[in-house]
């Protein structure tokens, strides 16, 4: 199959439209990583979205509306905390986790009773939206275990044959996935940390908002993920890559002393000049903003540069930081050394 890369154009949003709604895929930006979209009623073009990623089949996907009045059929009820999050956090880099309607297909959501939605920013997205009346599922359009991509051209390296169309509206904004919250049960949980954080969340609805430990620690054997995403490896880089927790003296020294051929190092702004291996940098110490969105296309960096080892700066846990930190402990396979 040829895939397209296309501008973003009145052309080119009409051919997306058109390829939604005869049950192809199309690859999109959003505000927060580029997607694969695929009409979410329809099971048979859904399927072709686990098969373009080699997605695991019991991994659900998340719904992509453009308006309140689109919720009707996808979701089954809107609770009052939707509601109250909906006004504080859409359009914008949040899923919800509600119980699913009628009109999802249950391919879309892996044959859970739940369907995560979410009302993205992007003016792309919501033109395609718009002009192809289709409410699409749309993940990260990475090969499955790769970094998600923020660019058409990473969203290309993976896609390449796979999929007829690539939109290009440039650099996504945020650089990490949305926040993913459930929402259908008795509290509020935090699935997947994203750029609205906890903290913001318990603002607006003034309650705790519970967080899954898989988040931040590995899985236990044996042990049921309550987003099934949370229990595959990810964002991996070919590199084997390594979290030094302490400070940058004892970091720079732990480099020194294991330089080698194919080891590099992945540190924050204005660090690598004073390290003794080569360095990607991944966004300013104290900006986890920047971190979370230089990270993929730096994991994706250090690929390109042949690295096979990695030693990475650790990021903080809180706020923006717990997205940063979950997605770099996911690419480092859960290895952290503490200095
Ligand atoms: O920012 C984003 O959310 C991007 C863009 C393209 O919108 N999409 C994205 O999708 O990150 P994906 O498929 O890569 O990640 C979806 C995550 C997975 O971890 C999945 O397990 C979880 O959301 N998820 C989806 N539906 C769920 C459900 N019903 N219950 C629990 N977890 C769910
Ligand atoms: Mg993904």
């Amino acid at each position: 199959m040829e895939t397209k890369v296309l501008p973003v154009s009145d052309e080119s949003l009409a051919l997306a439209a058109d390829l939604l709604r005869r049950g192809e895929l199309v690859a999109l930006p959003t505000e927060t990583v580029y997607g694969i979209a695929a009409d979410a009623r329809n099971g048979e073009a859904v399927k072709k979205i686990f098969e373009a990623k080699g997605r695991p089949q019991d991994n659900p996907l998340i719904v992509h509306i453009c308006g309140m009045e689109m919720l009707r059929g996808i979701v089954a009820e809107v609770p009052e905390r939707a509601c109250k999050l909906a006004a504080a956090f859409w359009p914008g880099p949040l899923t919800m986790v509600l119980p699913k309607g009628p009109e999802v297909s249950p391919v879309t959501c892996a044959g859970l009773d739940t369907v995560g939605v979410r009302m993205p920013s992007h003016p792309v997205v919501q033109a395609v939206i718009r002009r192809s009346g289709v409410a699409f599922a749309a993940p990260s359009a990475n090969l499955s275990g790769r970094p998600s991509p923020t660019n058409a051209a990473d969203t290309f390296a993976d896609m390449n044959g796979r999929l007829p169309l690539i939109l290009d509206g440039g650099e996504c904004t945020y650089g990490v996935e949305s926040t993913v919250v459930s929402l259908a049960g008795k509290t509020p949980m935090l699935l997947r940390p994203g750029y609205v954080t906890r903290e913001e969340m318990e603002q607006v609805l003034g309650e705790e908002v519970a967080v899954s430990h898989a988040i931040l620690e590995k899985l236990n054997e044996g042990e049921v993920a309550r987003s099934p995403g949370m229990k595959y490896k990810h964002y991996a880089p070919r590199a084997e890559v390594t979290i030094l927790h302490g400070s940058f003296n004892a970091y720079r020294k732990y480099l020194a002393s294991h330089a080698a051929d194919g080891v590099w190092g992945l540190c924050f702004d204005g660090e690598a000049a004073r390290l003794p291996v080569p360095c990607i940098e991944y966004g300013a110490e104290d900006d986890p903003a920047a971190q979370a969105h230089r990270l993929f296309s730096a994991l994706r960096e250090l690929d390109r540069n042949g690295a096979a080892v990695v030693y990475a700066r650790c990021p903080e846990k809180d706020g923006v930081s717990m997205a940063v930190y979950n997605r770099l402990i996911r690419a480092a396979a859960f290895r952290v050394v503490e200095l």
